[in-house]
């Protein structure tokens, strides 16, 4: 019998409405909860911790058990990637992450091979995943998009407005179209892999989409991911796929029919009027401020109960428009799931 009828996501995903719907939150697993902070020190660092199945297993899990959300996504992180690539990759507390920054003269010789070797242990912890979960409990998968995941491999660490990566494709214009190729085709293969191995869904995050002029966009995100949804479909046929390209404005009205992604995650600066519209065309997933669910009392409920009001005549999976931050306090999640189920 196939179980997955029985998972409300993944039928919002297939254009289908409920009263209430389903709700899961990006970073919901992390800092915000003690549990998470327990297993993160017994882990040492923070790549040890996504490289463990049983640990990864264990704090994918704990939003779980402690909210019951529609969906658990796979904890890892999207610079498991650049990782898998040899960019040597660290996480310092505090700090962010670091890398080795890339120049252009290295990217000729760079190739995916034995990307999906050193992603295993992640893939193990998927399929660890999925049999621990209840039937209605949808797992998804995740990668980061290609120019998002090559902003922290160009600049080395975290930046505000992603100069160094937008000044590198200018100057250095066809390395740069090499790595994101690389890019999108080791990510897209992450994802068949995340899919075979027990994955219901996949959210692709292009955190910082929204930097972009008209141009660029279309290029170094829109047809990247384009690619990507392709060589998903052409291996795992009918394939779920979350594009939350953040930042996008009026540049989401097109994404979903020239991406093919199956739904559009969006961030909580697009109007809810224009969130309607784009709701026509299929399911949207959003977009409550993560600031709201830091303030809590009022500010927080009539957050949730515009986006009810607004899209829940359609297919709507309840998020954040963007991660829940560390200061987030628990109650406030529980009074935000309260809000939602009544
Ligand atoms: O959503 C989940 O619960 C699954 C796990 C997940 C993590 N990172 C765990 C994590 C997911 C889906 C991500 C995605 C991710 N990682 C994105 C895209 C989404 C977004 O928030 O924009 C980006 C840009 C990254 C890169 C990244 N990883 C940064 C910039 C940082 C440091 C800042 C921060 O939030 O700490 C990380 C570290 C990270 N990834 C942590 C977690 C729980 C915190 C690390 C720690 O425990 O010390």
């Amino acid at each position: 019998m196939d179980r997955t009828a029985e998972r409300k996501l993944l039928r919002v995903l297939d254009g289908e409405r409920f009263d209430v719907p389903p709700v899961w939150l990006m970073r919901q697993a992390g800092r915000y909860l003690p549990e998470y902070r327990e297993t993160r020190k017994r882990a040492g660092g923070f790549l040890q911790l996504c490289y463990t199945p049983e640990l990864a297993i264990e704090v994918t899990m704990q939003p779980i058990r402690r909210f019951g959300f529609d969906a658990a996504i796979l904890f890892s992180d999207i610079l498991v990637i650049p990782d898998a690539l040899g960019r040597k990759v660290r996480f310092e507390e505090g700090r962010g992450p670091i890398l080795e920054p890339i120049g252009p003269e290295e990217i000729p010789a760079m190739s995916g091979e034995g990307a999906m070797e050193h992603l295993s242990p992640v893939l193990e912890a998927v399929a660890g995943i999925r049999s621990g979960l209840d039937e209605e409990t949808t797992l998804l998968g995740f990668c980061g998009a290609p120019w998002t995941v090559a902003t922290y491999m160009i600049a080395g660490h975290g930046t505000p407005d992603q100069a160094p990566a937008r000044l590198f494709s200018y100057r250095h214009r066809d390395a740069f179209s090499r790595l994101i190729d690389l890019l999108a085709d080791v990510s897209a293969d992450y994802l068949i892999a995340q899919l075979k191995a027990g994955a219901d869904a996949v959210q692709i995050f292009d955190s910082w989409s929204g930097v972009l002029g008209e141009a660029d966009f279309e290029k170094w995100c829109v047809e990247p991911v384009r690619r990507m949804v392709a060589r998903v479909r052409a291996a795992v046929p009918g394939a779920r796929i979350i594009g939350f390209p953040k930042g996008a404005g009026i540049a989401y009205g097109d994404y979903r029919a020239k991406t093919g992604v199956t739904a559009l995650g969006l961030d909580w600066a697009v109007p809810l009027s224009f969130a309607r519209r784009l709701q026509e065309e299929g399911a949207v997933q959003g977009n409550l401020d993560p600031m709201r669910v830091i303030a809590g009392g009022g500010a927080l409920d009539e957050g949730v109960d515009a986006i009810l009001e607004a899209l829940s005549g359609g297919p709507l999976i309840f998020n954040l428009g963007h991660g829940i931050t560390p200061d987030a306090p628990i109650a406030h999640v529980e009074q935000l799931l309260k809000r939602i189920r009544g």
